[in-house]
This record gives structure tokens, sequence and C-alpha cells, in this order.
């Protein structure tokens, strides 16, 4: 492939030839990186608009048209056709596998959904109402404590074991978080369950009778994880590199991950969404929600929506949009005011010129909530169930930044416009 080349210098000085990289899909790369050598600059992107911060084969999405690619299959195929596990094997290993890969996948998670009992006690630490996300990301930072001595990132075994361990040990974690906010008993992994069924079981089933399993719930679990799984380098995705290109514990990177995704303008807006539609209350309020958003000095957005890359509808919230009526039916919670607040607030919102002008379309987040507290999800646990599902596509990534020969620890420069050098002035000579 003949890469073009920018050269970039002024004249009489050093010319810097810089290669514009072409991947498989999606914008050309501008390889910069000698810039700093040559020309003793900085490139200047706060945000990381127009940056890519690594090369990766494991997602891919084109946010003109509303693309998803997990390893190359639409995300659209995978909704419809695979497993939530099936797709955690594919980010991870990158092939779909064949039925014996996807059972001995399937024992080795059901292997690790335990977690050490000393994991539990720290619970006792946290008082009944501390926020879930602030308990998942204390909870999962602690396993570093549990296997600092038996991970060695630099060995593929290992990383696999901590793959395999933090993906199935995710729900157990996430279950704990949950029964403790409720005052009940913590119930243990069931290996004989699928994941899903197994989460649902630790969440709500309770010693004193039998939990009846509803697979409807079970399946529409498993749809939301497999949208959740995966999404390229976004904040948390990001963080999590950053955090394991120093050569940390993977657990902490993890936890970093989690950290980040609580933030509203991120994984925390599945919260902030249902937060919202239960503040507009009815379709008469609207007019006003929405003219609120579009208020600059309101610090009110519409929660769910818009997207630093889909500037067209998110495809997950396509689906996920689709198949809300059919599992709240099925649950028997079609009488939910709140979907058709959201789908008319979507509708009035489309076809308002604030919206359409800045490409704002419903994310992943809009309708996702509507669909966890049908299923009994209480509100504040929304981001901990993207936490879950999203834990595969951290480790997948920190898997291929951490495997990858030329790996380099992430330190970004800045542009300094911070006071210049000045002397020290004793307190007494101060104004
Ligand atoms: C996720 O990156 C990922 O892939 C994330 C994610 C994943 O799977 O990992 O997809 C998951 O995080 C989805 C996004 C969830 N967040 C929200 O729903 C919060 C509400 N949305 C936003 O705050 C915002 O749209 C972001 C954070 C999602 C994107 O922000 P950008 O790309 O930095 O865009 P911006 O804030 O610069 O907004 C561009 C313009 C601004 O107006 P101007 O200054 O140009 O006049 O659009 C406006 C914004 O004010 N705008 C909104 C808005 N979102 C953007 N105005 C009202 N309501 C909104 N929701």
């Amino acid at each position: 492939m003949n890469n073009k080349i920018y050269k970039l210098g002024d004249p009489g000085g050093k010319t810097s030839e810089m290669i514009l990289r072409e991947g498989s899909l999606g914008p050309a790369t501008l390889d910069i990186g000698t810039l700093y050598r040559d020309q003793s600059i900085f490139t200047f992107d706060p945000g990381f608009m127009s940056t890519a911060s690594c090369e990766s084969k494991i997602t891919f999405i084109d946010g003109e048209k509303g693309v998803l690619l997990y390893r190359g299959y639409p995300v659209e195929q995978l909704a419809e056709k695979s497993s939530f596990i099936e797709v955690a094997y594919l980010l991870l290993y990158g092939e779909l596998p064949s039925q014996p890969q996807l059972e001995t996948f399937r024992y080795s998670l059901r292997r690790h959904s335990m977690v050490n009992e000393a994991v539990l006690r720290f619970f006792s630490g946290f008082h009944y109402d501390a926020h879930p996300m602030a308990m998942l990301t204390a909870v999962v930072g602690s396993l570093s404590a549990f296997y600092h001595d038996s991970t060695d990132i630099h060995n593929p075994k290992h990383r696999e074991v901590f793959a395999h361990r933090i993906i199935a040990k995710m729900p157990t974690l996430a279950a704990a978080v949950y029964k403790h906010g409720t005052g009940q008993p913590f119930v243990y992994p069931k290996n004989d369950l699928g994941y899903c069924a197994n989460f649902l079981n630790m969440l709500f089933s309770v010693p004193a009778e039998p939990y009846r399993m509803d697979p409807v719930a079970a399946k529409a679990l498993d749809l939301l994880f497999i949208l959740h799984a995966d999404h390229e380098q976004n904040a948390s995705t990001s963080t999590v590199r950053l955090a394991g290109s120093s050569g940390t514990n993977p657990y902490a990177a993890i936890a970093a991950g989690i950290a980040c995704l609580w933030g509203p303008a991120h994984g925390g807006a599945n919260e902030a969404v249902l937060n919202m539609l239960k503040e507009i209350g009815d379709v008469k309020n609207i007019d006003k929600a929405i003219a609120r958003a579009k208020d600059k000095n309101s610090g009110f957005r519409l929660m769910g929506f818009g997207h630093r890359v889909y500037k067209n509808y998110d495809p997950r919230a396509k689906i996920i949009r689709a198949t809300c009526h059919q599992v709240l039916e099925k649950l028997g919670r079609d009488d939910d005011p709140t979907l058709e607040l959201a789908l008319r607030l979507e509708e009035i919102a489309l076809k308002d010129e604030y919206f359409i002008e800045k490409k704002l379309y419903p994310n992943v987040d809009f309708y996702s909530g509507i669909i966890y507290r049908a299923l009994g999800i209480p509100v504040h646990m929304m981001t901990v169930m993207f936490a879950i599902a999203r834990t595969v596509g951290w480790v997948a990534h920190w898997q291929e930044m951490i495997s990858d020969p030329h790996m380099k620890i992430g330190r970004p420069r800045q542009l300094y416009t911070g006071a210049v050098k000045r002397e020290y002035v004793d307190i007494g000579g101060r104004k």
C-alpha cells in the first residue's frame, strides 16, 4: 500500500515527513510521532476530537452512517443471532468460537464466578445507601490485592486467566453491590445457570423462597449486554488503556475504567436519562425541557442524546428502541408511561432545528434504562449494568495493548500558558 506523505517545515528549516496511514476501514491517520523531535512542536487536540490514540482490530464505528462492527460483524446481526458470551469470546479472541471453544469458554467463566469471601467482607464498610458505582469501583480495585502475585501481564496464560476471572466475577460483585443496598444476604453464583440467568438469580433470589427465573428477562439482559460490550476508544476504554500502559495490575486498570464510566457524560447517562424523564414527568413538559436543553445557560442537557462519534442514530439505540415495546409487553410492564414519554421526547427533539443542525440523536443510554427498570433493576444500578458488559471491551483492549511489543506508556504533552519563570518572594515581601 503506497502511503501518502505529508511534509511540514519552515523554508530552509528541517522538513518533517509524516506518513498518512490507511486502515482497513474508516479515516486514515497522519503519523505525527516524529513531529516534536523534528519541529519541536506538539499537536493540540483537547478531548481528542481528531486524534487516534492507537491502532486496534477490535471494534469499528462509522459515526456518519451509524455503523458498529465487533471484529467486523455488524452489531445488528450479533444482537439477533449471537449471545453475550459468544460476543465476549469474539471480542477477546477475534473470531466466532466453534461449539467446543464456546463450551470451554463458558466452563472457564463458571469456574471463576465466585469471589474470595474476604472481598464480600469489604461491603460491611459501606453505608447501605452508598452509590453502587462507588462500591463497584472499590471492590473491583480490591481484586488487585488478591491477585497481585499471580498476574504476570507479560505471560499470555496469566492474561487469559485475568480476562476470564474479571468477566466471570463482575456479575457476582454487581449483585453483591445491589444486595448490600437492600440489606438482603448475598447470593452465590449457581454454575448450572447461564451468565445472565445466574446474574438475575444473584440479584433477585432470596433464601426464603424459590426464585422464578423469567427467560424473557434473561434474554433481554443478554441483548443489552451484547450492545454495551465494546465501543472502540471511548473514554472508559481509553482510561483502561492509559492506566494499563504503565504496567499496573489489570484489576486496578479495570477499576479506573469503572470510575470513568460513572460520569453522566458517559455511562452514567443511563441513570441520568431516567432521572431526567422522571423530572419531565409528562408529555406536556417536553417543550420546556427541550427549550432548557437548547439554552446554553441552563446547564441542562437532554441526557441520552448526542454522541462524540455518532452524528446519526446510534445503531444500539435503534435496536433497544425496537425491542422496548416487545420486552415490556412480555414482562407485563407495557403500562410503563416512561417509554411513551421517551418516544414522544425523541419525536419532538428530532424535529427541532437545534438537534438537527447539531446532529444530536438518541444514543445507547436513551432507552436502555427503560428495559433495565422493567427487569427490576433500580435506577442507581443502571451504570453498574453498563460496567458488567463493558468489562469485556475493556479487557479486550487491555489485552490488545499489553500484547503489543511496541507498547509504550501513554504520556500526552500540553500547551503551557501558565506563569513564566519567576523568583520566590518571602512572605514579608508579598502584597
Ligand atoms: C456513552 O464514546 C462513546 O462511545 C461512549 C458510549 C460508549 O458506548 O462507550 O457510546 C456511551 O457515553 C454515550 C453518551 C452518553 N452521554 C449522554 O447522553 C450525555 C448527553 N450528551 C452529551 O453531553 C454529549 O452529547 C456527549 C458528551 C455525549 C458528546 O459530547 P461532545 O462530542 O463533546 O459534543 P459537545 O458537548 O461539544 O456538543 C456539541 C454541541 C454543543 O453545542 P455548541 O457548543 O456546539 O453550541 O451539541 C450540544 C452542545 O451544547 N449538545 C447538546 C447535547 N449534546 C451535545 N445539547 C443538548 N443536549 C445534549 N444532550
